[in-house]
């Protein structure tokens, strides 16, 4: 394993004779966080600047695969440990995909040789769930004093100029530099846009045309709702237009449903990507479907929120980096919700940008502010191919679902091959090959720097 200060502590301090690289980190959400433990776990000096007052994560569930455990375990034992303290692996062997659409009865809709279309085993993903702010919290608690500032929203940053800083500027009036800026300031990103120059269109993201509404309720409904044997499983009902995603959670107690939508419209707001809505509306748009998808709407609190999806599928970003700063996680690949996969690669991009900038420690003061431009294009190149697949896939496999996409319609068995081959290349990745490849591209980059 790639481990390149072994016990080292995490800390500020500094035992070695090299000064430490200074990392400035935009935005503290679970990206930003875990960048910060895996840089502090080389021995890097690293500040996070948060807009807000406190770290603010939603009770929503968050659910990471193998391939983020395995990046977690080597940008620093202790995130995994963190999650492995509040993440409960799947306890549902199997995700059944039902016709949520076609069946008449409530007795149809449960028998399987009526509208059973396949199921899947879980083992590709191998999804570990918890609560964000749990998670989010743990890891807060790693993070040496001092680690963080809050109250500071990012609006600018300086590089050059005679300096070999980068300089924050915020909207406070004070400005903070450092030798390197990430910025895992989210899908809004003000990084992202300073990077790429005003008025660039990937600055902002745009509506994908689908909506999503969330709920955890009490699991008693849903049994009576489902039946034992669906509700106790995890459930994916799909049809035109909509898809439904369900199962049991904490323990048995709750149940979380998952409705998306797709909308022929257009959002009226980007920057709110939220909207009011109510149980009659989201039961009238799906009143032709089946009876346990009126039973499980029937679930749902009278007043709910209506989520819009945003990505940055239309203007994918072309790079992640320039000079010395660049853009990790939904800054820098804002994706739809409909893999469960965006923070997934938020946790690749970090272990990228974790081993290219120990790396670039090591070396003499006076060969790296070349060098940590190179690490950075680096990182870019590696991550850009896999992070953008993801944010395409995610709009693809929701037309999967809701029988919109071209190549499959309502063919299961052509659907059931999409999941699959999608499902394995999230799932299946070489974590390896993936820090041995940015090692070499960086080597070349750094030598070409330097003649
Ligand atoms: C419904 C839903 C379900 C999902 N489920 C999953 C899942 O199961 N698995 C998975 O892997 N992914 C999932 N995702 C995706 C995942 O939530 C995101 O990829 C992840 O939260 C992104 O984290 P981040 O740290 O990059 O950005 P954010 O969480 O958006 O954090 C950005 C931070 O930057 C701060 N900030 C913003 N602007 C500034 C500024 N100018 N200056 C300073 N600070 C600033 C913000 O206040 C915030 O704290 C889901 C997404 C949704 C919507
Ligand atoms: C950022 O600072 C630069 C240099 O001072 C300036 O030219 C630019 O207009 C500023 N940009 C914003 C968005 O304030």
């Amino acid at each position: 394993m790639g481990d390149m200060q072994q016990n080292s502590p995490i800390g500020q301090e500094n035992d070695s004779l090299q000064p430490r690289l200074e990392v400035s980190i935009v935005g503290g959400g679970i990206i930003g966080v875990i960048t910060a433990l895996g840089l502090l776990h080389r021995g890097m000096h690293v500040t996070i600047y948060e807009r807000v007052e406190k770290f603010e994560e939603v009770g929503a569930a968050i659910a990471f695969t193998g391939v983020a455990r395995e990046c977690m375990q080597r940008l620093n034992p202790s995130v995994l440990e963190a999650l492995a303290r509040v993440g409960r692996s799947s306890p549902h062997e199997r995700q059944r995909y039902w016709d949520g659409f076609h069946p008449r009865t409530k007795e149809s809709a449960m028998q399987e040789e009526s509208s059973l279309l396949f199921d899947v085993p879980e083992g590709d993903l191998a999804y570990w769930a918890c609560l964000r702010s749990h998670f989010l919290n743990g890891m807060v608690g790693l993070l040496p004093e001092g680690t963080v500032q809050f109250g500071k929203q990012v609006v600018n940053y300086t590089e050059g100029g005679g300096s070999d800083k980068v300089v924050l500027h915020f909207a406070d009036g004070t400005t903070a530099g450092a030798d390197v800026v990430i910025g895992c300031d989210g899908i809004h990103s003000a990084t992202r846009k300073l990077l790429l120059g005003k008025g660039h269109p990937a600055s902002n993201p745009t509506y994908t045309h689908k909506t999503f509404f969330r709920a955890l309720v009490p699991f008693p409904g849903a049994l009576a709702a489902l039946g034992a044997d669906k509700a106790n499983d995890c459930c994916i009902h799909v049809g035109p237009d909509a898809h439904v995603i369900s199962f049991p959670t904490n323990d048995g107690k709750m149940y979380n449903i998952f409705i998306a939508t797709h909308d022929p419209q257009e959002w009226s707001d980007p920057y709110t990507m939220t909207a009011m809505s109510t149980r009659e509306e989201l039961s009238s748009a799906l009143q032709s479907w089946g009876p346990h998808i009126a039973e499980i709407i029937g679930l749902l609190p009278e007043n709910i929120i209506k989520y819009g999806a945003f990505d940055m599928a239309e203007n994918p970003a072309p790079t992640y980096a320039s000079g010395r700063v660049c853009v990790a996680g939904d800054a820098a690949h804002a994706s739809s919700p409909f893999h469960g996969a965006g923070a997934c690669m938020g946790v690749e991009d970090a272990l990228v940008l974790a081993e290219l900038l120990g790396h670039v420690q090591s070396l003499p003061v006076s060969a790296r502010p070349r060098c940590l431009s190179a690490a950075l294009q680096t990182y870019s190149a590696v991550r850009i191919e896999r992070t953008q697949w993801l944010v395409q896939s995610s709009r693809d496999i929701c037309d999967i679902y809701q029988w919109r996409y071209h190549g499959t319609g309502e063919d299961s068995a052509k659907c059931k091959a999409e999941f699959d081959w999608r499902g394995k290349k999230i799932g299946h990745f070489d974590v390896d090959a993936m820090v041995a490849e940015s090692r070499t591209e960086y080597e070349k980059l750094a030598a070409s720097a330097v003649h």
